[in-house]
């Protein structure tokens, strides 16, 4: 049995769940929510392990667009991270990431965070290289 609430299909998730991990009390602002910038830098891992098993070697984040904070993360709450891959270019792939959270002691799931990461396939040097074909 799935220890996940099941969804609408309204609200449910986009993309392949590749994520999860739980907010802690040192990742906190002033205000007592949890940073920004400790849910963003879950969604560039989540994006990089997904942009990188697709190019099949070393990406690189090369633009982060389209950030929405749409709800705080608590304390306790559990950080699911959804990535969907909505463009391949030539060396370059957008991943569509949502962050989603099941609250501590709360049935069902809401998304706090969506954004558009973009990454870059590269080489032993750190240049561009064509992502491969599927
Ligand atoms: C990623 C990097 C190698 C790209 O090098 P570059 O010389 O800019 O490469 P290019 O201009 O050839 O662009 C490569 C691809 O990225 C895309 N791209 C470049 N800048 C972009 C941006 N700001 N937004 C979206 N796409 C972008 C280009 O359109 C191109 O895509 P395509 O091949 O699919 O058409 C280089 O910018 C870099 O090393 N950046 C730092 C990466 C990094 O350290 N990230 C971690 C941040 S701490």
């Amino acid at each position: 049995m799935s220890d996940t609430p099941p969804d609408t299909a309204a609200d449910a998730p986009k993309g392949e769940l590749t994520l999860r991990t739980l907010a802690m009390p040192r990742d906190v602002n002033t205000n007592g929510d949890i940073f920004g910038g400790w849910v963003l830098s879950q969604m560039d891992m989540a994006a990089g392990i997904v942009a990188s098993a697709r190019a099949r070697g070393r990406v690189a984040t090369v633009a982060i667009d389209a950030m929405q904070f749409i709800r705080p993360v608590k304390v306790g709450d559990v950080l699911c991270i959804y990535v969907e891959i909505a463009r391949i270019g030539r060396t370059s792939m957008g991943l569509q990431i949502e962050a989603w959270v099941l609250r501590r002691g709360q049935s069902g799931r809401e998304k706090v965070t969506t954004g558009l990461f973009t990454f870059v396939a590269i080489d032993e040097n750190g240049r561009p290289r064509p992502v491969p074909a599927a």
